[in-house]
C-alpha cells in the first residue's frame, strides 16, 4: 500500500510536484505544511515536526499499537495475515466475548429504555440524575440507564429475547438462586455503562438510590473475557479525542466526576474507578498524552496514603501533575457549584507538579526532627529515582533540595543509593553497577565535546547552526520524473529544523537542546537570529559554548575529527551538503545507539516483544547501512 493512500484515508491531499500536500492532522493549521512523499514512503509535517511512514501514521493518528496498525492495513487492503491457529479454548473464548458483547449492548439499550420510557424510570432514575444536575444531553451522551425495583424485570425480558442465563450472569446482570430462578443484580439502581475504546459497552457500574449505609453504593460487573478491569478506564471513549488535543489527561475517582466535568466542558477526563491505577491503564493513557493530572479530593491523610500509587505513573515516564480541591469538595461537587470557566481556571491555576507537591506534603509535619526529615528525603528520592529521564531527574533534585532545604549533593548521593538498589533488584545478585545506571554521581564532569553518546555529532550540528544558521542557501528540489530540477532558497537554520524534525531528532545534551530550541523559537517568531545572539548572550554558559564552538580549531584535534567523521574545512562554501552530511552522521550515530538499546532489551524480552525488537533492529541496520554509504562517500574537506 502506498503512503499517500493510507494517509489519504484521513487527510485531504493535493499533488504538488513529486509530493502531496495537506493540512496537518496532528496540529491546527490554516496553510498546509503536511507533506507526503510517495518516493520516500513517508509523511512529514514542517509545522509540528511529526513524521513517519504508513504504520507510524496509523499508530499516531488512530492511536493503534504497532500490531493493530498492521491489522488495520491488512483489513483495509484485504491482505491475508497468517491467522494463528485457534485452539479450542481460544475459539470458545472468542465466542464468549462475542456473546457477552451482544448481551451488554442489548442490556444497555434496555436500561436506557427503562429510564426514559417507563413511569418508574422517569420518576426515580431520571429525576435522580436531574437532581444531580445532569442534563438530558449528558445523560444521553453517557447512555445512563435504570433497572426497575421489581427484582427480575431484566431477567425475564432478556431471557424472553433469547439470551442465555449463563452469559447474563457472566455479564453481571443477573444472579441465580439454587433453584435456578434468576434475579436482577442491578435492581432499583441507575446504570453507568463502561465503554471500551471503540465505544461498545463492556461493563456497568450501578448506583443505588437508597441512602441505606449498609448497602454498597455501587455494584460493578464482574470481570470477564470482555471486561478486564485493570485494562479499562471509565470515560476513555468519550475523552480520547480531547486528551490528544490537549496532550493532557485528567484522572478522577469515579463515574460522576467524569460526567460532571464533561458537562462543565472539561472533556479530557477518565476515572480509574476506585482502585489505584494499574500499569496497563497508565500505558493506555500514555498512548494519547504525555501528561496526566490527578484531581485529588480528600484530606492530607488520604492523599499521603495514595502517593505511592503514583510512583507507577512516574516510572512509565509520564509527567504527573496534581490538582487539589477545597476541603469537602470533589471534582463532581466542585463542577456543580462553579461555572465552567471557574472550573477551568481552578484546573489550570492550581495544577502543581506531582513531585513538588509530594515534597511539600511530606515536609509539612517534619519540623526539626532529623529522623523524620531523613525519612521524608528518602521517600521523595525514591520517587525521583523512578523518573526515567535523566535531565528531568536532576531538575527535580535541584528543586526538591530547595524545598527540603538540604544540600543538593546529599540528595544526589541518596538517589544514587536508590538507583543502585533498583538496579540490583532488576538484575539480581550483587553485581557491580555499571556507570550508566547512575551517571549523575560517578561519571566525572566531562568536557562536553569528548562525551559519549551523540554529543560530538550534536556539538557539530549546533556549531553549524550558530555559525551559519542565518546564511541563505539554495536547495535542489527532487523531481520525480527526472524533469527540470527546481531550486528553493532557505536559510540554513530552516533547513536544519526541517531535516531534524523529519526524523524526530532532538538534542540529547540539555545545554545544546536549550540553545537549539531558543534558535528555533526565536526564528519561528520571525526574528532574525545570528551568531552574535549567542556570542554576546547574557548567559555565561551559552556565551562560552558559542565562543568555544566558533574557535573549534583549538578543541578539535584532526584525529578526533577523523574518528567522528566530522569534516569542517570549506564547509562554508558548500553549506547544504555539509548540513546534510552532519545530519546523516548524527542519524547514523543515533541509529547505533538505538540498536544497542534494543539489543539490551532483547536480553529480557518475551517472545512477542522479541519478534518486534528483531524486526526493529533489522530495519535500523538497513537505515544505518544506507546512511553509512552516503556519509562514507561524501567527503567535503
Ligand atoms: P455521592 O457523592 O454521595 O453523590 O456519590 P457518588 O455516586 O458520587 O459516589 P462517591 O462520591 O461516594 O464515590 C466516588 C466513586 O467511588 C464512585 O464514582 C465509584 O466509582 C466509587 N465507589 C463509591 N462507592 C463504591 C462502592 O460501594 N463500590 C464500588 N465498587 N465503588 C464505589
Ligand atoms: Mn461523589
Amino acid at each position: 500500500m502506498r503512503v499517500e493512500e493510507v494517509v489519504g484515508d484521513f487527510v485531504a491531499l493535493k499533488r504538488k510536484g513529486p509530493r502531496y500536500l495537506g493540512l496537518c492532522p496532528f496540529h491546527n493549521e490554516k496553510t498546509p505544511s503536511f507533506n507526503v512523499s510517495p518516493n520516500l514512503g513517508i509523511f512529514k509535517c514542517f509545522g509540528c515536526g511529526k513524521a513517519g511512514d504508513s504504520i507510524t501514521f496509523l499508530q499516531e493518528h488512530e492511536h493503534l499499537s504497532y500490531v493493530e496498525a498492521i491489522r488495520w492495513l491488512a483489513k483495509r487492503y484485504q491482505i491475508e495475515l497468517p491467522e494463528e491457529e485457534q485452539t479450542p479454548e481460544q475459539a470458545l473464548e472468542q465466542s464468549e466475548r462475542e456473546s457477552l458483547a451482544v448481551a451488554q449492548q442489548w442490556a444497555m439499550n434496555w436500561s436506557i429504555e427503562q429510564l426514559w420510557n417507563t413511569d418508574e424510570g422517569k420518576r426515580i432514575g431520571l429525576s435522580y440524575f436531574h437532581e444531580r444536575g445532569f442534563t438530558d444531553a449528558t445523560i444521553k451522551a453517557f447512555q445512563l440507564g435504570y433497572v426497575p425495583e421489581q427484582g427480575n424485570a431484566f431477567a425475564i425480558a432478556a431471557q424472553a429475547n433469547g439470551f442465555n442465563p449463563e452469559i447474563l450472569e457472566k455479564a453481571g446482570w443477573i444472579k441465580r438462586r439454587e433453584d435456578g430462578t434468576a434475579w436482577d443484580f442491578f435492581a432499583g439502581r441507575v446504570t453507568f455503562p463502561v465503554f471500551g475504546l471503540s465505544g461498545q459497552p463492556i461493563a456497568f457500574g450501578a448506583r443505588t438510590l437508597k441512602s441505606d449505609k449498609k448497602l454498597p453504593k455501587y455494584f460493578n460487573s464482574p470481570e470477564s473475557v470482555l471486561y478486564v478491569k485493570s485494562r479499562s478506564l471509565y470515560g476513555i471513549y468519550h475523552a480520547k479525542k480531547s486528551i490528544v488535543e490537549q496532550q493532557l489527561c485528567y484522572l478522577v475517582e469515579g463515574y460522576t466526576d467524569v460526567i460532571s466535568l464533561h458537562q462543565a466542558g472539561i472533556t479530557n477526563v477518565v476515572a480509574s474507578s476506585g482502585t489505584s491505577l494499574t500499569e496497563d491503564q497508565v500505558r493506555l493513557i500514555k498512548r494519547y498524552a504525555p501528561t496526566v493530572c490527578i484531581l485529588y479530593d480528600g484530606d492530607a491523610a488520604g492523599m499521603k496514603a495514595s502517593l505511592r500509587g503514583i510512583d507507577l505513573v512516574l516510572k512509565e515516564g509520564l509527567n504527573v501533575k496534581v490538582v487539589t480541591f477545597p476541603e469537602g469538595e470533589d471534582p463532581d461537587s466542585f463542577a456543580k457549584s462553579h461555572s465552567s470557566s471557574e472550573v477551568n481556571d481552578h484546573l489550570t491555576r492550581s495544577a502543581q507538579d506531582f513531585l513538588v507537591f509530594k515534597a511539600g506534603l511530606l515536609t509539612q509535619d517534619v519540623g526539626d526532627d532529623p529522623l523524620k526529615k531523613a525519612a521524608a528525603i528518602h521517600d521523595i528520592v525514591e520517587s525521583i529515582a523512578l523518573v526515567p529521564d535523566q535531565v528531568l531527574r536532576s531538575l527535580y533534585i535541584q528543586q526538591c533540595a530547595r524545598l527540603l532545604t538540604v544540600n543538593e549533593q546529599a540528595l544526589i548521593s541518596e538517589m544514587n543509593k536508590v538507583l543502585r538498589r533498583q538496579y540490583r533488584k532488576q538484575v539480581g545478585g550483587e553485581q557491580p553497577v555499571p556507570e550508566e545506571v547512575i551517571p549523575e554521581a560517578i561519571a566525572p564532569p566531562q568536557p562536553v565535546i569528548e562525551d559519549l553518546g551523540t554529543t560530538p555529532q550534536e556539538a557539530n550540528m549546533l556549531r553549524m547552526l550558530v555559525a551559519y544558521g542565518h546564511k541563505r542557501v539554495m536547495v535542489p528540489l527532487e523531481s520525480e520524473d527526472g524533469g527540470e530540477a527546481e531550486e528553493e532558497e532557505a536559510s540554513l537554520a530552516e533547513l536544519m529544523f526541517e531535516l531534524l524534525a523529519l526524523d524526530d531528532i532532538m538534542f540529547d545534551d540539555p545545554l545544546f537542546r536549550a540553545i537549539y530550541l531558543d534558535y528555533r523559537h526565536t526564528s519561528n517568531m520571525g526574528e532574525a537570529v545570528d551568531t552574535a545572539r549567542y556570542v554576546q548572550h547574557e548567559q555565561e554558559e551559552w556565551r562560552q559554548l558559542a565562543i568555544g564552538m566558533l574557535t573549534e580549531k583549538h578543541t578539535l584535534s584532526p584525529n578526533w575529527k577523523e574518528r567522528h567523521k566530522i569534516h569542517v574545512k570549506h564547509e562554508s562554501d558548500q553549506l547544504y551538503d555539509a548540513l546534510q552530511e552532519a545530519v546523516d552522521i548524527l542519524k547514523e550515530r543515533r541509529v547505533d545507539v538505538m540498536v544497542r538499546d534494543r539489543q539490551e532489551q532483547l536480553k529480557t524480552a518475551d517472545d512477542e516483544s522479541m519478534m518486534i525488537l528483531l524486526a526493529e533492529i533489522k530495519a535500523l541496520n538497513e537505515v544505518k547501512w544506507k546512511l553509512a554509504k552516503r556519509t562514507g562517500r561524501v567527503v567535503v574537506g
